[in-house]
């Protein structure tokens, strides 16, 4: 179903995701260890380097690409206004140029940056393959494109909740989109956050190089969806079932990551260091308490 696989749907979930995205959602899933370790792939220790970042919502990854990169050089894409309001706000990233885009047509012209990122966002896009091809396209001859994503989880469930949510490709699939779009070179490093503690993968990283100058050549394996342009009331029903059930389903996964983190406050933390250390913030132990709580009441009310 994939219900929010869909640009308007993306745009709608973001309007309201976006206001406790950085607070409550995207440390459980997205974690500064995983960040760090996927953008070693992309080689951002190099002099006078520019890099998109696209897909980059409230500038998480972005806050670890200027670490390395400085903030001028670095262009932010992404089509919420919402989560892009968040990243203009962070000190850090005050340098960075800002502009709103569609991940399928980057508003640059061919072979403009030395790096492309993207993180996190590929499981919106309803061409994901076309996504891959304007990342060919917009990096010079050497350059490197970097995407990260979820992987289809392995559990029944889990794989029928996540497919209602949004796209979860398989490894296979994010190699042939890499290959069949031009890239070389393919580096590949697999992440998860502490709490997940499943034999399966939980998300990849992939960098490829691009060889040529200009855009790939191959044509898609699949034609490309046309999103509906034409606002109507039965489109608007559309989008407002397709954001409250793909919500519905997306937001099963946290308390799963909530209670994952739990269950690791009482075993062994390895030998990590400090800043990787996971565990939940004050605003996540609050929601926690109060899932709880529901729970609790909801057993009382029933029984
Ligand atoms: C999970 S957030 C990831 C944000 C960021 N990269 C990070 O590391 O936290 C996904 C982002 O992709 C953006 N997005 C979804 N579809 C898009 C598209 N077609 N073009 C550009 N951005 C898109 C969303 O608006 C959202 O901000």
């Amino acid at each position: 179903m994939r219900l929010i696989q869909h640009k308007k749907e993306a745009w709608w979930f973001y309007r309201f995701l976006s206001v406790f995205y950085d607070k409550y959602v995207n440390p459980l899933f997205w974690t500064d260890f995983m960040r760090d370790r996927s953008l070693q792939l992309a080689h951002l220790n190099v002099p006078n380097i520019s890099v998109v970042d696209v897909g980059s919502g409230t500038g998480f990854t972005t806050e670890g690409i200027v670490q390395q990169v400085p903030a001028e050089h670095v262009y932010c894409i992404d089509q919420s206004p919402h989560q892009m309001a968040k990243a203009r706000g962070k000190a850090s990233l005050q340098n960075c140029n800002f502009q709103l885009g569609d991940a399928e047509n980057l508003p640059f012209e061919n072979d403009r940056f030395d790096r492309y990122v993207s993180a996190g966002s590929i499981e919106y896009w309803p061409n994901p393959e076309q996504g891959i091809r304007e990342a060919y396209r917009v990096i010079k001859p050497g350059g490197i494109a970097l995407m990260i994503g979820p992987l289809e989880p392995q559990n029944k469930v889990a794989r029928f909740i996540a497919d209602t949510w949004m796209l979860f490709p398989s490894d296979q699939e994010y190699r042939d989109w890499f290959r069949s779009a031009g890239f070389t070179d393919i580096r590949v490093e697999y992440i998860r956050p502490q709490w997940y503690r499943k034999k399966a993968e939980y998300g990849i990283a992939i960098a490829g190089v691009k060889q040529q100058p200009g855009v790939s050549t191959a044509p898609l394996s699949a034609p490309l969806l046309p999103e509906p342009e034409k606002m109507t009331f039965g489109r608007g029903l559309q989008i407002f079932w397709r954001v409250l059930v793909g919500s519905l389903a997306g937001f099963l996964f946290i308390p799963a990551a909530l209670f994952g983190y739990v269950r690791r406050m009482f075993s062994p933390k390895g030998n990590l260091p400090p800043q990787y250390r996971e565990g939940l913030n004050g605003y996540q132990i609050g929601a926690l308490v109060l899932i709880v709580l529901a729970v609790v009441l909801l057993i009382r009310f029933v029984f």
